[in-house]
C-alpha cells in the first residue's frame, strides 16, 4: 500500500464542514483525484469542489447499494463520512456498514472512516451520556477495526475520530453559538466546568491526509483528534484577549438551555429522515443532551504527544485559532471576528453545515 501515487478517491460527505478540507487537503499537489458523491452536483457546495480540479462527482446517495458499489468500484482508497443527522442512528449504522463491505468487495484498498467518540461505552454505559451520533458512528468505528484484523491485507482501514468542530462555537444557529448581551459576548451552554475537545476544521484536511499517505502506520489506527480540552471560559478568556472586546461563558441547567433558541428543535428527531414513530429514534434534546454530559463529566480526552507528532504545525490552543480566524476574516473582507458576531453580520453569515444550508431537508 506505500505506492498509493496518484490515487483515486471516493468520499462519502464530500461537500460537507469536514468533507471540503478533507478534499482540499487531498487534491492540493495532485497526488491524489477525488470522485465525490452528492445528490445534488449543482450545489453551490459541489461547485465549490469541482473548482479545485481534480474532483469529479457522483450524483446519488450513501443510502443505495448500486451508488456505493458505482464509487468504490473506480477508486483506490476512500474517505467515509455518513451523515448521521440525515440518516438517524439507526440507518447510519447500516450504511456504514454496508459502505465497508462493498468498499472491501470492490476492491478499494484502503478506507478512512470519519468517526465520533463511542461515547456511551466510554462513559461506562450510564445512560445520561447516550448520545446516538456519537454512538452510532462509534460503534462502528470499533467494528471496523475488529474487521480490519483479518480484512487488513485485502483492504486497510483506519478511523479518524474527530470532535464538534471549534467552529461551532462563533457560527450561528449551533449548539454552542454564542449571542451579544449589552455588548458582551455570551455563551450560555450547560458544561459546568467541564471542557469540549474542540476539532479545527482546517487541520481535519492534515489529518485525513496523513492518513491515507501512511497506510502502513495507520492501518488499524483510530486517530483520535482535538485542539485541546476547551472549557469556555477560557474560550471567553481567548475571545477577549484576541479581539479587545468582551466575552463571558454563563453555566447554565438544561432546562434553561432548552428553553432557549433551540426550543423549536427540542422535539424533532436527531436525524431529519429518521422515523419520528420509531422508539430507538432520540429527539434533538436527549441527543443533545447526552452531548454535553459528556464535556461536562469530560468522559473523552485525546493523546496530544501523538496529534503533535503527526502534524507538528497543528493548532494547539484555542487562542491560536480565534486568532486564526480573526485575521482570515479579514483577508476574506469579512471583518475582524468581533464585527462577524454583530447579529446583522451573524445572520449574514455562510452556513458552516450544508445540513443548515439545506435547511434540514432532503432525501436519505
Ligand atoms: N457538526 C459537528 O461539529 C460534527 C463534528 C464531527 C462529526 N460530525 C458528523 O459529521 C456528519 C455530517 O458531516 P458534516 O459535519 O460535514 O455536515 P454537513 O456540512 O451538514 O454535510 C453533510 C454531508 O453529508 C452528505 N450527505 C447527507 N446525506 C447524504 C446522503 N443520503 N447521501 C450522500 N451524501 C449525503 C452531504 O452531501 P450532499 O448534500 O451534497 O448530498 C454533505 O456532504 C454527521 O454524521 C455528524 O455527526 C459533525
Amino acid at each position: 500500500m506505500s505506492t498509493l501515487s496518484p490515487s483515486r478517491v471516493f468520499v462519502i460527505g464530500g461537500t460537507g464542514a469536514q468533507g471540503l478540507p478533507v478534499i482540499r487537503a487531498l487534491v492540493a499537489d495532485g497526488r491524489y483525484t477525488v470522485r465525490a458523491l452528492s445528490r445534488d452536483p449543482d450545489s453551490r457546495r459541489a461547485k465549490e469542489l469541482l473548482a479545485l480540479g481534480n474532483v469529479s462527482i457522483l450524483k446519488g446517495t450513501f443510502a443505495d447499494e448500486a451508488v456505493l458499489r458505482e464509487g468504490f468500484r473506480h477508486c483506490d482508497v476512500a474517505f467515509v463520512n455518513i451523515d448521521g443527522f440525515n440518516a438517524g442512528e439507526k440507518n447510519e449504522m447500516y450504511w456504514a456498514i454496508r459502505s465497508y463491505e462493498i468498499a472491501l468487495e470492490e476492491g478499494v484498498r484502503f478506507l478512512v472512516y470519519g468517526n465520533l467518540d463511542y461515547g456511551l461505552k466510554k462513559a461506562g454505559y450510564d445512560s445520561r451520556f447516550r448520545t446516538g451520533h456519537y454512538d452510532g458512528k462509534g460503534r462502528i468505528g470499533e467494528w471496523i477495526l475488529f474487521q480490519n484484523q483479518v480484512n487488513r491485507d485485502r483492504m486497510g482501514a483506519a478511523v479518524f475520530t474527530t470532535g464538534p468542530y471549534m467552529e461551532m462555537a462563533i457560527w450561528p444557529m449551533t449548539p454552542m453559538s454564542p449571542a451579544l448581551e449589552d455588548g458582551v459576548l455570551t455563551w450560555r451552554v450547560p458544561l459546568g466546568e467541564g471542557a469540549v475537545p474542540h476539532v479545527a476544521l482546517e487541520d481535519c484536511g492534515h489529518y485525513a491526509r496523513w492518513l491515507f499517505d501512511h497506510p502502513e502506520r495507520a492501518n488499524g489506527m483510530n486517530l483520535e483528534v482535538a485542539i485541546e480540552q476547551v472549557a469556555y471560559a477560557q474560550l471567553a478568556a481567548a475571545f477577549e484577549k484576541v479581539t479587545g472586546h468582551p466575552a463571558r461563558y454563563i453555566d447554565t441547567d438544561l432546562e434553561t438551555y432548552w428553553n432557549g433558541p433551540l426550543r423549536a428543535s427540542a422535539g424533532r428527531p436527531a436525524g431529519y429522515n429518521a422515523d419520528p414513530t420509531d422508539k430507538s429514534t432520540m429527539s434533538f434534546r436527549d441527543n443533545f443532551t447526552g452531548f454535553w454530559n459528556l464535556w461536562k463529566h469530560q468522559v473523552i480526552t485525546r493523546d496530544y504527544a501523538l496529534l503533535d507528532e503527526i502534524h507538528p504545525g497543528r493548532i494547539k490552543t484555542v487562542e491560536q485559532w480565534l486568532r486564526r480566524q480573526d485575521e482570515q476574516g479579514r483577508q476574506l473582507g469579512k471583518g475582524s471576528l468581533w464585527e462577524r458576531m454583530q447579529p446583522e453580520n451573524m445572520q449574514r453569515t455562510a452556513p458552516l453545515l450544508k445540513l443548515v444550508e439545506d435547511r434540514g431537508q432532503g432525501a436519505l
